[in-house]
């Protein structure tokens, strides 16, 4: 279950402004039902919640028990879009230390020669018996052309034939546009298996597609679970979308008094990489024609000891959104200590989770005290089932409120500005 709680936000907009918003937010809302805004046919995430492909979660389920019992090493090849939901997904939801089942790691999220060549040091390490490591790969690309996650499968590539040989294709699975694209040619030659991103679900909007579910189910994770947490999200907010409106509405009466820079932050370490999936869903959606509110993550309190300065008395130029969990899911306690050398006695008996949150509502107050607008994003406990709420919790306040500043969230388009210059440095012709 997730909450949203505007009201520490709420006291820094007039009333008028705060209405004119939420006219905006409702307007936006019936561009994204009606499908009459621009972009509307990258409207496929909210399709797939309504009629959900259970013969495809199947598949998806059993594939990715099938590689968890045979693979030591899984590697995710991709960038954006197509690797940032599965790592948020999969910190979110996997012990920190020793998870059982496959090591996962990325690729293609970069050009880094050191990174990439010890990876492949790495992947050829015999394993402490001696015997060779057992390594699927899944590279994921939508267009099946992006650079850094080609290059990277080119490595991998060679690798798992050489490996392999005529078995190669049982360690390669892709995922990818249905038709169009260079990995496809290299789909058909070599007989890869394949699944399919719908071409109306856009990169950074695809975690619950194939793009996220199959890493995201050789981690071990209930696919279905997560699913379906979206789609009970999905029919709630069908009913009811008033959460989202109202923070929608903040967000856009926000960035009308000029403030630019919105921190995700959360006392949940797990949760630290599932900020960096927002910042990207909101970044490239929203910051377009000269507007935007840049969104950046903070983990604390971690970065209390880092940020936490600039946010508490630094240019008042950002509001923060907090990310809560509000169910323990550990019971560490501070003991008692002969002697009490250290003074930390007075917390004895306290759980961790209790310090945390006596932490994180002291933040709360001091940032507030030091004018920063803050909106409270509470899930019951951290489950596959809240996740999946989460993340189209997200998705659809990503797609009001970019809609009610009048821009498209659906497209990249400053992207290829750095590809093109990138190609031309590079000779591409
Ligand atoms: O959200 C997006 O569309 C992008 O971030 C893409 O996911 C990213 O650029 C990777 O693209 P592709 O999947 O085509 O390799």
């Amino acid at each position: 279950m997730i909450t949203c709680d505007i009201g520490f936000a709420r006291k820094f907009i007039k009333d008028d402004e705060y209405l004119k918003a939420r006219r905006k937010a409702d307007m936006a809302l019936d561009q994204l039902k009606n499908k009459t805004g621009p972009g509307s046919e990258w409207l496929g995430w909210r399709d797939l919640l309504a009629d959900p492909n259970d013969a495809e979660i199947e598949e998806i389920s059993s594939l990715g028990e099938e590689v968890r019992e045979k693979a030591d090493i899984f590697i995710v090849c991709g960038i954006g879009g197509s690797y940032l939901g599965a790592k948020a997904v999969i910190e979110a939801l996997t012990p920190h230390f020793g998870s059982k089942g496959p090591e996962i790691l990325f690729a293609g999220h970069h050009i880094g020669g050191k990174y990439l060549e010890e990876l492949m040091a790495y992947l050829k390490e015999p394993k402490e018996d001696g015997s060779p490591k057992n390594i699927y790969v899944n590279v994921i690309s939508k267009s099946g052309s992006t650079l850094e996650t080609a290059l990277s499968f080119r490595l991998l590539r060679e690798l798992i034939e050489d490996l392999y040989g005529d078995d190669a294709s049982e360690h390669i699975i892709c995922t990818t546009s249905k038709e169009g694209g260079l990995l496809n040619k290299v789909i058909k030659e070599k007989g890869y298996r394949k699944f399919i991103i719908p071409d109306d679900v856009g990169g950074r909007y695809s975690v619950l597609t194939p793009v996220g579910l199959l890493p995201i189910a050789v981690a071990g994770i209930d696919v279905r679970t997560l699913l379906y947490g979206a789609v009970s999200a999905y029919n709630r907010y069908k009913e009811n979308t008033e959460d989202i409106l109202e923070y929608a509405a903040l967000r856009n009466a926000i960035h009308e008094t000029g403030k630019t820079i919105d921190v995700f932050a959360t006392f949940e370490p797990e949760l630290s990489s599932f900020g960096g999936w927002i910042q990207q869903l909101l970044g490239e959606s929203e910051g377009k024609e000269g507007q935007g509110i840049f969104p950046t993550v903070a983990t604390y309190s971690t970065d209390l000891h880092s940020l936490g300065q600039f946010i508490q008395q630094g240019q008042r130029s950002l509001m923060e959104t907090f990310i809560i969990v509000e169910k323990p899911f550990s019971d560490l306690e501070v003991n008692e200590l002969e002697g009490n050398d250290d003074e930390l006695n007075y917390l004895a008996g306290k759980s961790f989770h209790e310090i945390n949150t006596k932490a994180r509502e002291g933040t709360i107050e001091a940032h507030s005290e030091g004018d920063v607008p803050i909106v409270k994003i509470c899930l019951s406990a951290l489950n596959a089932e809240n996740i999946g709420e989460l993340i189209y919790f997200f998705e659809l306040l990503t797609g009001i409120f970019v809609y009610s500043l009048g821009v498209n969230p659906f497209n990249q388009p400053g992207v290829e500005d750095y590809k093109k210059a990138m190609y031309r440095l590079l000779g591409k012709h």
